[in-house]
């Protein structure tokens, strides 16, 4: 839809006078108009008068002409909704304008001083980007454009510049101020007002800047570096959350220590601050010195917090922490460029994770938000390469793409690499670039030139967006087995066409009939097809493919039940056994949903399935922590994606009952097993080191024999949730009941709630839970929800709590008659004008309507076009949108 050319008389036409109503379409901007700045920023020096409803800033800014870009005679400085109280350089009065938001300023000379004042309020900023008010403290979030809405400024990320800041405010309701670097000033004043200022050393780009004034204390913790500097580490909060920030800060001194063993990487400020701010639209940002986090992923104690938050809380922080060398010594040139910071620290922070806590778990759950998160994407609309060529919002680019699957393609050169070089070549990526703004370009030449790998067609990892799907047959010949590997890159929006792309496939050849595991290999597949000669270990080979998923693909065979239940018994690769598993069950699931199974074949189907779940829960090589994962049946959201492929459209309740019944199958013929398994895991005490996997068999044990018996499972989902002595047990126990229609339910429910009222991040999975429920009145239930005097539109983590969830509920959002779609799209038109950016995240779920059955897909279009029509969207929900509509 092109509004922007939209004929200019309206009138009598509702659908015009609605479009209309966006006054301009926001314009798309281009990776190859990249042009470096016309002047160099050396240095910065803020002034910061705080308030909570009136800040005033006074920014001045050395700028140089830039030898290396275009000459100028202005300077544009990006504004967002910023009036220019005064502007002056070189002390005179300027003879400024304004161009839209930005501000000009002529220029004459090769050097100047610019001063600009400008004033704010924070409170009235629901937006959360720039400066902001949260709980009566003042916070930054300047990632990626945010910078512009507290002063006039190049706001890009290849402008690098020394910054010292000097903050003043009331001393009763700021007591502390912080911000990047070290501080080195402070004083008061005899008004009841003090003052600081702090000085970065480092240069960096506008969006790593933060400032944060508030009444907070700190959990303390010096950290001594491999040269034997003492850091000093704060993780900053409101007085009541102090207790529950030991684990943050433990792993905060795990991610120091783990960077310079692994990666070589030291931390370079004497001061590392973390400060939890509880109103945040993401999970955390990587300022220099200065993290700000989402209260989310900083709290946590067992009382309060799920294992798989403990989890959460260690993996963001190191993510926060390894940005300090991937993402701010060495930044992005542009914002193009982003998978060049985000996808390397996803890959950083998973190997973290994989160390502290074993590798084929950890693996097995980045596979799986892999496959529920950008799988979709890189299916739909939406689909973008880990580097995009385009943009109208660059807030929309934060996606699981550009981080997840960014992820994956560093890790694939690691494969192919092994770590050893690989580490070398990370090694000359960070001394080449250190101090620049780099490209993703430069990463892969790095790690070309000291990996000694050649990456010329490996580039097009970069550029190629779509899920590769990789088909596979074999044939035997005399003692070796003939392995054909054809690979597809599916089109996606303006990529009609793909070239083949290097894909690094570990592979073994098993024999089921010796019951022999073959030597693993590693393949490289980088033509259309090829044909790879392996060594057989006995007849009847079983090839185990993509072992450790070396590679974001979509493996295509037709395995027999019987191999797939022989590798999920017994390949030596864990995450290949896992795979095996599902492999089985998506088969299975997406059979019986698009109706094509024969009565056999469903019930030898099921019997495979009920017989490996069977021999993992007999299995005493295993640990609860595998044998949980393998418990764990494949999502909706990855049936939708398997049952969608060619001219077959996903059918969501048809999914959905095929696959509660393979639930209630299981939890029946296994009955026994399960309650065993349950009553075991219950005599786990919480400090026991096995106790993690424990309490996670306990509640999966739980979900089955609640599909099965109902009845029986509230009355023992009833008694973990009483005795539970941690969240862990208690959030399973209470997820399982609110799927049940019975007394116990609203009672725990209840009880939770009492509990803890006055704790906001329990509150939100008390949303959560109910949102995401089986329960058949779940829409209803939310409808409430969305009236009780804890829900706010103000709060990003409630919204999500309660929407987001029901968003990721299939049952619920594809409910049959539409219900769920247009709460959705409701939500998305109230919560646009608020805040666009959280907004516009609730667009992906309707934009899938493409690959789901007509009638459904009808209404979600409908939906899609009932925001579009009424106009006055944001940017990040215009370009959503219209892009799911294209
Ligand atoms: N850069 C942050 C991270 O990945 C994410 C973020 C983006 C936070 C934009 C806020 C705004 O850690
Ligand atoms: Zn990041």
């Amino acid at each position: 839809m092109d509004i922007a050319t939209t004929p200019t008389n309206p009138e009598g036409n509702p659908e015009l006078a609605d479009a209309a109503r966006t006054p301009h379409e926001p314009p798309v901007i281009l990776r190859e108009d990249y042009r470096p700045f016309g002047w160099l920023v050396p240095e910065v020096r803020l002034d910061f008068d705080l308030g909570l409803t009136r800040t005033r800033v006074r920014a001045e800014l050395t700028v140089q002409r830039n030898a290396r870009a275009d000459h100028a005679d202005t300077i544009r400085l990006n504004g967002d909704g910023l009036k220019p109280l005064s502007v002056t350089v070189d002390g005179a009065a300027a003879d400024w304008r304004m161009d839209g938001d930005d501000l000009i300023v002529p220029l004459r000379e090769d050097a100047h001083l610019i001063a600009v004042e400008t004033e704010i309020d924070p409170t009235a900023n629901t937006q959360l980007m720039g400066l902001y008010a949260s709980g009566g403290m003042l916070c930054t979030q300047c990632e990626a454009e945010g910078f512009r809405r507290i002063t006039f400024f190049p706001d890009r990320p290849d402008v690098l510049s020394v910054y010292t800041v000097r903050m003043h405010g009331p001393k009763a309701v700021f007591p502390i101020l912080l911000c990047n670097g070290n501080r080195v000033a402070e004083g008061d004043n005899d008004d009841g007002t003090h003052w600081a200022e702090w000085n970065d050393p480092w240069p960096k780009p506008s969006y790593l800047f933060a400032l944060v004034a508030g009444d907070l204390v700190a959990n303390s913790k010096p950290f001594v570096t491999c040269s034997g500097r003492e850091v000093e580490c704060n993780i900053w909060v409101r007085k009541e959350d102090l207790a529950r920030t030991d684990h943050a800060l433990e792993s905060l001194h795990r991610s120091m220590q783990w960077d310079e063993e692994v990666f070589g990487r030291e931390y370079d400020l004497d001061l590392y601050n973390i400060v939890a701010v509880s109103d945040f639209n993401m999970g955390a940002m990587e300022n220099k010195g200065l993290n700000v986090f989402n209260t989310k992923y900083v709290l946590a104690d067992p009382d309060t917090a799920t294992d798989a938050d403990f989890d959460a809380v260690e993996g963001v922080i190191a993510h926060e922490y390894f940005h300090n060398w991937s993402g701010n010594r060495v930044t992005c040139r542009d914002w193009f460029q982003l998978s060049l910071k985000e996808g390397f620290t996803v890959l950083r922070d998973q190997l973290f994770s994989q160390d502290m806590r074993g590798e084929a778990v950890k693996r097995i759950e980045d596979v799986r938000i892999l496959r529920a998160a950008q799988f979709p994407e890189d299916a739909g609309p939406l689909a973008h390469p880990i580097r995009p060529d385009s943009y109208r919002e660059i807030s929309n680019f934060y996606t699981a793409t550009v981080y997840n699957k960014g992820a994956e393609v560093i890790r694939m050169m690691r494969s192919m690499a092994g770590v050893e070089r690989f580490r070398a070549g990370t090694d000359l990526y960070f001394d080449r670039h250190d101090g620049e703004a780099a490209t993703c370009e430069d990463f892969v030449r790095a790690i070309e030139d000291g990996a000694g790998l050649d990456l010329a067609q490996f580039r097009l990892w970069y550029s190629q967006a779509g899920t590769p799907r990789v088909s596979v047959s074999q044939k035997v010949e005399g003692d070796s087995l003939e392995l054909t590997l054809r690979q597809t890159v599916p089109a996606t929006p303006g990529q009609p066409d793909k070239q083949p792309m290097p894909i690094p496939l570990r592979v073994a050849v098993h024999s089921r009939a010796a019951a022999a595991l073959g030597a693993e290999q590693l393949v490289v597949l980088a033509e259309a097809e090829r044909t790879f000669t392996l060594p057989l270990s006995g007849p009847d080979p079983v090839v185990s493919i993509n072992r450790g998923f070396t590679a974001p693909v979509v493996i295509e065979r037709a395995l027999d039940r019987e191999d797939l239940v022989f590798l999920a018994a017994h390949d030596d690769d864990p995450f290949a056994r896992s795979e095996a598993l599902q492999e089985l069950a998506v088969g299975h699931l997406v059979g019986t949903a698009s109706g094509t199974l024969s009565a056999d074949q469903q019930a030898a189907g099921e019997a495979a399935i009920i017989g490996a779940f069977r021999s993992s829960l007999a299995d005493a090589a295993l640990d609860d922590a595998m044998r949980g994962e393998l418990m764990m049946l494949p999502s909706e959201t990855y049936l939708f994606e398997a049952m969608a492929t060619g001219e077959r459209k996903a059918d969501p309740g048809a999914i959905h009952a095929a696959r509660e019944g393979l639930k209630a199958a299981i939890g029946s013929a296994l009955a026994d097993e399960l309650g065993a398994l349950h009553a075991r895991a219950s005599a786990v005490p919480l400090d026991d080191p096995a106790g993690r996997g424990a309490r996670k068999v306990k509640t999966q044990a739980l979900v089955y024999l609640a599909a099965a018996d109902p009845g029986r499972t509230a009355k023992l989902a009833a008694q973990q949730y009483d005795a539970a002595d941690n969240m862990t047990d208690r959030q399973g126990a209470l997820m399982v009941l609110c799927g049940l229609d019975c007394p116990e339910r609203d009672e725990r429910l209840a009880a939770f709630h009492a509990r803890y009222k006055d704790n906001a991040l329990v509150v939100d999975k008390w949303f959560t839970l109910q949102a995401l429920s089986l329960h058949p009145d779940v829409i209803a239930q939310v409808r409430a929800l969305a009236e009780h005097p804890d829900f706010t539109m103000r709060n990003p983590n409630r919204v999500r709590s309660l929407y987001m969830a029901f968003a990721g509920n299939p049952q619920g959002f594809h409910d049959a008659s539409g219900e769920g779609y247009r709460m959705i799209a409701d939500v998305i038109l109230a919560l646009d004008p608020i805040n666009p950016q959280t907004a516009a995240r609730f667009v992906p779920s309707l934009g899938r309507w493409r690959r789901i059955e007509p009638a459904r897909a009808a209404l979600m279009k409908g939906e899609l076009e009932r925001i579009m029509a009424a106009g006055k969207l944001s940017r990040d929900t215009f370009e959503q949108v219209s892009r799911s509509l294209e």
